[in-house]
């Protein structure tokens, strides 16, 4: 159907501290047997409560993936679809960030539908029904608990590529601020600049309505309070501000679609592996400068939902908090040794699904500048 928006929601949704730990009860009243595990290869060396899951796990007849990176490779998704396969799973589980998140949607998708994810990332669709998928988000910003979107990078290619499938929405999603409360400062932030990007680039994007405007700004009010609280004091209730903010952030873009610096970023993780929050943070500034006249009165209003009079005020902000979170440090040493192929990356952005919702029509070359001026934001070659 045409011309009309598709809703579409994790079915069940719980959050509290701890309420991680009722997944077990949940799987219980399913009536599944066997339970295939995706979860974060450094959450359980990190954190007690991920540690408490996966001794309950152990009670139970559960297979658990754990071989993967930052950015999901098509290699991992493919491996992990032939242990799914031979374990015949009736149910599966995602604990982590997006990384883990999307390798499980990748797993199932492959797993039931047969080949290899590479087919999928080429436009082959799934016919079989999914079995229950059940997201635990442990970072709070990529909100892929609540998307119907897979990232994959596909190191041949070196792109990211994205599979959308209604089915990749969670039956159930858990929302607990213990598992996130370990999580680095420094990657924590990035989550949530992720997050605050959903928000922003959906509020300015060409596609926005009123209806998806109206549920920004009630995500944008406080959003930099709850950011820079949830980074340095890791409280409970700035944890599950983020939480709640990454998910409901997420829920608008399918609608809206976003901006260039999310099309930029994918690029830049393919070819340097950097973390998806980052790489994020890396073109935010200069993307957002870009396209600032092409909807001023969009920008000018986020801002000041953010709590900032003026643009300026917002960069300042921006910079204060990338220093003092870290993730500056973190940008200039992932990328001061790595060469940043400026052409690949503007060619690679212009096939997202964010261009034609970006304010500013853009060329190839428009993308350059905003590499190039990314390249010096960062003070890096
Ligand atoms: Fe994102």
């Amino acid at each position: 159907m045409k011309d009309c928006w598709k809703f579409a929601t994790p079915q069940y949704l719980k959050s509290g501290a701890g309420i991680s730990l009722t997944v077990f009860e949940y799987i219980k009243e399913l009536g599944v047997e066997k339970v295939y595990v995706v979860i974060d290869p450094n959450l359980a060396k990190t954190n007690n409560l991920a540690k408490q899951i996966l001794a309950g796990f152990q009670k139970t007849d559960a297979t658990i993936f754990s071989d993967f990176g930052t950015n999901p490779t098509t290699i991992q998704v493919n491996n992990s679809a032939e242990i799914f396969k031979e374990y015949k799973a009736d149910a599966i589980i995602a604990i982590g960030g997006g990384s883990a998140i999307d390798l499980a949607k990748a797993t199932i998708l492959t797993a039931l539908n047969g080949g290899i994810i590479e087919d999928y990332l080429s436009g082959k669709k799934g016919s079989r029904p999914f079995i229950p998928f059940i997201a635990i988000p442990t970072t709070c910003g990529t909100g892929s608990e609540a998307s119907p979107y897979a990232v994959i990078a596909d190191p041949k290619q070196k792109k990211k590529r994205g599979i959308e499938d209604y089915n990749f929405l969670p039956k159930l999603v858990l929302l607990d601020s213990k598992l996130v409360e370990s999580l680095d400062k420094t990657i924590l932030a990035g989550t949530a600049i992720d997050a605050l990007a959903h928000v922003c680039e959906s509020f300015v994007s060409k596609k926005a309505s009123d209806i998806t405007k109206s549920s920004a700004k009630g995500i944008l009010v406080g959003l930099t309070d709850n950011i820079e609280k949830a980074t340095f004091e890791k409280d409970s209730e700035h944890l599950f501000a983020m939480l709640n903010a990454a998910f409901s952030s997420r829920l608008l873009y399918p609608r809206t679609g976003l901006t260039i610096a999310h099309a930029l970023s994918h690029p830049l993780g393919a070819y340097t592996n950097i973390h998806h929050g980052c790489a994020v943070t890396f073109f935010l500034p200069e993307s957002f400068k870009a396209n600032y006249i092409y909807n001023n009165s969009a920008f000018d209003e986020a801002f000041k939902l953010l709590g900032f009079d003026k643009p300026d005020d917002f960069y300042n902000w921006f910079a204060v908090f990338t220093n003092k979170s870290g993730i500056s440090r973190y940008i200039q040493t992932h990328l001061a040794d790595k060469e940043i192929p400026v052409e690949k990356i503007a060619h690679d952005a212009m096939e997202s699904s964010n261009i034609p919702s970006n304010p500013k029509p853009v060329a190839e070359n428009d993308l350059i500048e905003v590499i190039n001026k990314s390249i010096s934001y960062w003070n890096l070659k």
